[in-house]
């Protein structure tokens, strides 16, 4: 890519926070409300930001952030629309909760819930059908690393997770290496780009499958590629400013707002 190709199609950073099995009403509340007070007093810092609550707060957080330009989004789909599913919930109900994005895959998902690339790809699938934005996790486990399997096993999630019609507008893919999240561990910053020039490359393969690998290359080149696992306002700088990264998928440092937003500026 040309330096100035660069300028016009950089996506904005995305710094989506995933808030796990974590927050009542009040904290939650609290939470959301500090970072929306933030976006409204900043204005346009040159980042989008996200927020994934459990599916218990997400009606009032859409609230507290309505009109703030904070994103709400969930945690899971399920890959059906409606029916016999108990304890699931589906796009359409995301949709209708305000959601405009859904995390798909994420590793805790995969591993407590035995969820396949098959499944991932429904899931996303169906989040695109309602016009959600698919959050799609793929990452290697510390095993997989430790035997020099990164690469080829985040080819495989990718492969096996990227459902047919994901462009740039529907999809953003997270790069979280399992071993790296909850730890306070990360990868070195080359490794890190090292994995995210790879995810390009194979989203721009995949894209341009019946379309050519000019269109593959430029909605590669548009989508944001975020990268997640002990994300904090230390390591921000060196890891969310790399090529190819474009956000972080946050876990932990996203439930203190002042974590959160020190590590939205240090994106940029
Ligand atoms: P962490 O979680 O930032 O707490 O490591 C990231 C994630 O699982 O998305």
């Amino acid at each position: 890519m040309q330096a100035g190709d660069t300028m016009t199609v950089t996506p904005r950073p995305l710094i989506a926070g995933n808030w796990k099995m974590n927050g009542l009403r009040e904290d939650g509340l609290a939470l959301a409300r500090a970072l929306a007070e933030r976006v409204r007093s900043t204005g346009d810092a040159g980042f989008d930001m996200l927020v994934c609550p459990p599916f218990t707060l997400l009606a009032e957080i859409g609230l507290a952030i309505d009109g703030s330009g904070i994103a709400l989004g969930a945690q899971d789909c399920h890959q059906e629309q409606q029916g016999a599913h108990t304890g699931d919930v589906s796009a359409a109900m995301l949709n209708d909760m305000g959601c405009r994005y859904a995390i798909v895959g994420h590793s805790e998902r995969r591993s407590d819930h035995a969820e396949t690339d098959a499944v991932v790809e429904s899931k996303a699938g169906a989040a695109h059908r309602q016009g959600l934005v698919a959050i799609v996790c793929v990452g290697e486990t510390g095993d997989e690393r430790d035997s020099g399997a990164t690469l080829s096993v985040v080819t495989r999630q990718l492969a096996g997770s990227l459902p047919d019609g994901a462009s740039a507008s529907n999809t953003v893919i997270a790069y979280e290496p399992v071993w790296a999240i909850g730890t306070g561990r990360t990868p070195c910053p080359d490794d890190v780009a090292e994995v995210h020039a790879l995810v390009r490359d194979r989203v721009a393969a995949k894209l341009g499958l019946g379309k050519g690998r000019g269109e593959g290359e430029a909605q590669a080149r548009a989508m944001r590629i975020l990268y997640g696992g002990s994300v904090n306002p230390s390591n921000a700088a060196e890891l969310l400013t790399l090529d190819d990264v474009n956000g972080a998928l946050v876990g932990g440092a996203s439930l203190k707002a002042d974590d959160f937003w020190s590590i939205a500026e240090r994106s940029l």
